[in-house]
């Protein structure tokens, strides 16, 4: 974990509005249940859906669960976001690749960066590497397939964060 305070996670997938935002109300979640200071934000590599709320049925499905989903505004992922986060998670594997195509350029343009860059379920143990499958056009088990992954890899990098904080 970097010395800056606080440590900022950024959670990406393609529209930003059903597995990402779910990611930063769940990730949130737990570093508030875990007393970790650390923000927390979402952004999508595509720019589909500039300023718009979470997909209604995100929004149903997370708040069963307790998250409301409902304050969030979809945004593109940006060249600043390499310098303005310490980490960046994404959510499968085409976004993986894409946050880091656009890191490359970044540092190109921008010089040093901070974040890091890493699967959603780098460290989750029920889901290793896996994606978080995009939900968009299929039913009601893929939402609660993303909360189910978001809950478990969240969980995961709780630990991570717990014990960087504890070599600091
Ligand atoms: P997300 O899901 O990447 O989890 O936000 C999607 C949302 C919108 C689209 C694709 C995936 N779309 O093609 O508009």
């Amino acid at each position: 974990m970097s010395s800056r305070t606080p440590y900022k996670v950024l959670c990406v997938c393609l529209g930003n509005i059903c597995r990402s935002p779910t990611a930063e109300v769940v990730l949130r979640h737990y570093c508030d249940v875990h007393n970790l200071n650390i923000v927390v934000d979402s952004a999508g590599t595509s720019n589909y859906h500039p300023g718009k709320a979470p997909d209604l049925r995100s929004q149903e499905h997370a708040l069963k669960r307790g998250y409301d989903l409902s304050g969030l505004r979809a945004r593109q992922l940006k060249l600043r976001d390499f310098i303005e986060f310490d980490l960046i998670l994404a959510m499968d594997h085409d976004n993986l690749s894409d946050i880091l195509a656009l890191q490359a350029r970044a540092r190109y343009e921008l010089g040093q960066l901070c974040a890091e860059v890493a699967l959603m379920s780098e460290y989750d143990p029920e889901y290793p590497k896996q994606a978080v499958p995009d939900p968009y056009y299929g039913g009601a088990h893929g939402f609660e397939r993303v909360l189910d992954q978001c809950e478990s890899s969240s969980l995961a990098w709780i630990n991570v964060f717990k014990m960087q904080q504890k070599r600091a």
